[in-house]
């Protein structure tokens, strides 16, 4: 077997080096962290049905013209990637109160917002990735003006994609967390979506029981953590057979 040489490794994901210049593997872990790190913990399968659902929605985004990192599924629990600079922001849409805007703004979990809220946090683990506003992301020049229209842009329409997807399954999309990054390609330099997209960084709610399906069971010590994820893959229609 070829040793690929590691170049990353994040809390839930490693990154290697791909088969040839500007692809990577993004291999998709069962580890997970809550609160920064102070929480740690094993999801078991989480990585192979991450890697299931993130390759559907991202496929589908790719679909509507949004462009991601997103390239081929390689086997259970690893997909070729394009290579981005990563844009230092966690890109975080929300259609319901919940979680830290809840907590911010003393708002009841469950809360309906008037039309969907995009927040920006600045990904930095030393610092808890705090929340920053537009004119500390171009006064500190983490991303251009023309970048930040994109990301703007994308987000609300992938809001929308997904949101109607999960409704199609029974599941209310609460909130989510993007990562956009930087990707070169014959001299032409564009934002695209890197990262993933699954129950580690979705609030999923069931439409008729409001039962969480996604990671806040982790989180929040609420049990049936490994069934939450497979009921999302199961209801995407993705459940891979082990
Ligand atoms: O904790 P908070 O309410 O700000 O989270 C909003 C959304 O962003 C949630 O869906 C959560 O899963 C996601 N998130 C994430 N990674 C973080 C912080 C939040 O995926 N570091």
């Amino acid at each position: 077997m070829v040793r690929r040489r590691q170049l990353y490794e994040g809390k839930a994901k490693i990154l290697f080096e791909g088969p040839t210049p500007g692809l990577l593997v993004q291999y998709f872990k069962d580890d997970a962290t809550a609160g920064n790190g102070t929480k740690k913990g094993v999801i078991a399968g989480k990585g192979v049905l991450n890697n299931r659902i993130s390759e559907y929605l991202m496929t589908g985004i790719e679909e509507l013209g949004i462009p991601t990192h997103f390239v081929k599924t390689l086997n259970m629990r690893e997909q070729l990637v394009k290579e981005v600079e990563i844009i230092p922001l966690e890109v975080v849409v929300r259609n319901i109160a919940a979680g830290s805007l809840a907590k911010r703004f003393g708002l009841e979990e469950g809360t309906r917002l008037p039309r969907p809220l995009l927040e920006y946090y600045y990904k930095n683990d030393d610092l808890n990735d705090p929340l920053v506003s537009e004119e500390h992301i171009l006064a500190f020049e983490w991303a251009t003006s023309d970048e930040l229209n994109d990301i703007y842009t994308y987000a609300l329409r992938i809001n929308d994609f997904l949101s109607g997807v999960f409704r199609g399954s029974g599941v209310l999309l609460v909130d989510f967390k993007l990562e956009f990054g930087r990707h070169y390609e014959e001299d032409e330099k564009r934002v695209i979506l890197a990262d993933e997209i699954s129950p580690d960084n979705c609030r999923l709610w069931d439409m008729k029981t409001s039962e969480k399906l996604d990671k806040d069971r982790f989180r929040r010590d609420l049990g049936q953590v490994e069934q939450a994820y497979q009921e999302v893959a199961k209801r995407l229609g993705v459940l891979p057979e082990f």
